[in-house]
């Protein structure tokens, strides 16, 4: 079972910062969950499009400029990040997992993207696109087929998986809340890896892995990883 870690290790440090990112490559995460915003022509990584909960800001991401957004304190002194400055962190290291939040430019994205994998160790095979947007994932699919999706869901759809075979998506990503042995077998069938998100209890994980589900987001990446190794 992968590990993932949600918003980096979001539960030791504060979420989506490069301190997060670089706790979680310490515990030698499989992946790193983050989100991203594009705001002033660029791409922050950030997971509310209002401030105030993860930063000294106040008010909604798109009033505010690239200059005041890397002013703000986004907890123990860490800045907002940008994509690309977490991209060169984990290039190499592990897949990286971008949900897209607000994004409407998917040029200036890829462009991020391919910047990276010219100038750093990043491999298009560790990039995985996911979010609760499917249209802008079908979009992606479209244009750039050689990067895998994951289409999220914070429901439990009637047809189970059928919407992620739809998308061509490599995995599907599933609240804990909904998962069921039903699900996981469904989406197998249809060669879907099952994600799931956010699974910090022990109990949960021992859920998860009784389930056969493919991997984890947890925001205590540490502790999840030597449970499992306990488990195993
Ligand atoms: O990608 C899994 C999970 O992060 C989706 O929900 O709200 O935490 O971004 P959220
Ligand atoms: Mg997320």
């Amino acid at each position: 079972m992968l590990i993932f870690a949600h918003r980096g290790a979001s539960g030791v440090a504060p979420e989506n910062t490069l301190r997060s990112i670089r706790t979680a490559l310490e515990a030698e995460v499989d992946g790193i969950e983050i989100d991203i915003h594009e705001v002033d022509g660029k791409l922050f990584v950030i997971h509310d499009r209002w401030l105030h909960r993860t930063t000294s800001g106040q008010g909604q991401i798109f009033n505010y400029d690239y200059q005041y957004l890397r002013s703000l304190d986004a907890g123990d002194g860490e800045v907002i990040p940008t994509l690309d400055e977490v991209l060169k962190l984990i290039a190499g290291k592990c897949t990286i997992n971008i949900e897209l939040k607000a994004v409407r430019n998917l040029t200036l994205l890829f462009s991020c993207i391919d910047d990276a994998i010219k100038t750093t160790e990043l491999l298009s095979n560790d990039v995985l696109f996911s979010s609760f947007n499917h249209r802008l994932l079908h979009a992606i699919q479209q244009q750039r087929s050689d990067f895998a999706i994951g289409a999220l869901t914070a429901c439990y759809p009637l047809d189970y998986a059928k919407f992620a075979e739809q998308l061509n998506a490599y995995s599907v990503h599933l609240d804990v809340d909904f998962i069921s042995e039903h699900f996981v077998a469904d989406a197998h069938k249809r060669g879907l890896k099952v994600f799931v998100y956010t699974v910090d209890e022990l109990e949960d994980i021992n859920a998860m892995k009784h389930l056969g589900v493919d991997g984890i987001f947890s925001n205590y990446p540490t502790k999840a990883k030597s449970h499992i190794a306990h488990l195993n």
